[in-house]
């Protein structure tokens, strides 16, 4: 397998500029080295170019962050490589949707988060912009919310059913009526209690995806996972999907051979204490390794060919 690794150091979408420093986190921890160990042709394209607060006018980040993300997404999957993001907030998920459309046609998405993201800047009480990135990406929610300055270059390229939830248990009122009024398939955390992990996987790829031929755009909130696993994240829930829960998911996404791009958002590294980060940023590294297809049953030697 080939996989591009692109950072997208993104804060803007929320309130806490940490993490920005997701990516080197994981960077500096061996996640290069990891996914070459099991095999892998890695690539790093480095960091999307993210202007800072202090040197654009606000007016101007809308344009560029979003556009950036796409355009070097769009590259990566281009060259012929599985994209991996490293976040940086959830927003970044706007530009990176956009750019595996630029590259792909069809695609699906597996949405990973104890949030529904699906906020419209109308329903949104905090403002955030990580609340929201789907209703910009929605086709069929266009009639119902506003265009931001500078989302122009951001055109939605995913329907309601190409769209599969798993883990919520912190929606929004707004967010359950849009959930429900166009038919968003979600299996939240009480789904996961009720019907096993196993079956929650099972139902979602075949839902999206039934002749198994569509790329997967896997976006994976590490505050999916329970906060005692991820304990530096800007908006932990209680009550998250157990590490084997979130190993199991990734495993069978790989395991389609399809899984095209992966976006692993919300690591703040600058919250906690230094044991806090290391728990994250070793849970978060495994998690993506799983998406790579590193099994728990075990992998072949890299260099080895059995006589
Ligand atoms: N629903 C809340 C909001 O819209 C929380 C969103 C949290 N999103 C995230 N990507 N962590 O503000
Ligand atoms: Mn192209
Ligand atoms: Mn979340
Ligand atoms: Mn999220």
């Amino acid at each position: 397998g080939k996989v591009g690794v692109l950072g997208c150091p993104m804060y803007h979408g929320q309130t806490k500029p940490g993490t920005k420093e997701g990516p080197a986190a994981l960077r500096d921890a061996g996640l290069l080295e990891m996914l070459k160990d099991q095999g892998l042709d890695v690539k790093d394209f480095g960091d999307v170019n993210i202007p800072c607060l202090e040197e654009v006018p606000l007016s101007d980040l809308s344009v560029k962050n979003p556009k950036n993300i796409a355009t070097d997404v769009h590259k990566v999957l281009d060259s012929g490589r599985a994209c991996l993001v490293l976040g940086g907030d959830h927003s970044l998920a706007i530009g990176s949707i956009y750019g595996h459309s630029l590259a792909e046609l069809d695609q699906v998405v597996v949405w990973v988060d104890a949030h529904a993201d699906i906020n419209t800047p109308l329903t949104s009480t905090s403002g955030n912009i990580h609340g929201m990135p789907l209703s910009f990406l929605v086709h069929e929610l266009q009639p119902y919310t506003c265009k931001l300055p500078g989302f122009e270059s951001i055109k939605p390229c995913i329907s309601a059913k190409d769209i599969v939830y798993i883990g919520l248990r912190s929606v929004d009122p707004g967010e359950r009526y849009i959930i429900e009024k166009f038919g968003i398939q979600s299996f939240s955390i009480s789904e996961v209690d009720k019907l096993g992990i196993k079956e929650v996987v099972e139902k979602a790829i075949n839902y999206l995806d039934p002749e198994g031929k569509r790329p997967i755009h896997l976006s994976f909130d590490v505050d999916a996972l329970d906060p005692s696993l991820i304990p530096c994240t800007g908006t932990p829930v209680l009550g998250g999907l157990s590490f084997r829960e979130g190993n199991y998911i990734c495993e069978e996404l790989a395991a389609t051979g399809r899984l095209s791009c992966v976006d692993i958002v919300e690591v703040n590294p600058t919250l906690g204490n230094e044991r806090d980060k290391e728990i994250t940023v070793n849970a978060a590294l495994q998690i993506i390794t799983r998406c790579f297809g590193n099994r728990r049953q075990g992998i072949y030697p890299k260099d080895y060919i059995f006589p």
